[in-house]
């Protein structure tokens, strides 16, 4: 059987951790889906389409690609996804109590809805104090982005933003 998981996330840009728990979940898995969810509590910078083209970009350029699959989805809830491509495990990057505090009622009622597990992953704990939300507030401010994301939204994000 294939052991087929999901990264769900914002990815409003993609981070140096997002990518750290990419790569580590891809050795984990016959196939590993990074998938982009508009999240309405989120006041959103990049449109999806964008989103999902610098994950794209971002985990090509680390040479990871075989069993990576950057996809979005907004036809409903995360689970339906999980469905529709055998998934039956969710991925996420835990930095600190925040985040489990976050994501543990996610994690109980997707497995309530569908029986996906959600395997909660610590990244380098470099990347510790990186969130999209600081990375889009430095952005906006013109501040250096380049120590907290892959090289293809540094560049992007510098060019759209002058
Ligand atoms: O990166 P984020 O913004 O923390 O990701 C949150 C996200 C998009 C994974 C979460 O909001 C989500 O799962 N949305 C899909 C809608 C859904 O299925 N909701 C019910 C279960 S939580």
């Amino acid at each position: 059987m294939r052991r087929i998981a999901v990264v769900p996330g914002s990815f409003d840009p993609v981070t140096l951790g997002h990518l750290d728990v990419i790569e580590r979940a891809a050795g984990l898995f016959d196939e590993l889906h990074v998938l982009v969810v508009h999240n309405p509590a989120k006041s959103a910078l990049l449109p999806i389409a964008q989103r999902v083209s610098l994950l794209d970009q971002s985990i090509r350029d680390i040479g990871l690609q075989g069993n990576v699959i950057v996809s979005s989805w907004s036809m409903g809830l995360l689970v339906d996804y999980c469905r529709e491509v055998g998934a039956s495990v969710l991925v996420k990057g835990i930095r600190s109590q925040v985040d489990v505090a976050y994501e543990t009622p996610m994690a109980i009622v997707n497995r309530n809805l569908a029986a996906v597990e959600t395997i909660f992953m610590l990244p380098d704990p470099a990347h510790a104090h990186v969130s999209s939300s600081l990375v889009r507030q430095v952005a906006g401010l013109g501040g250096d982005i380049s120590p907290y994301v892959p090289p293809a939204v540094a560049a992007y994000l510098q060019r759209s933003m002058v």
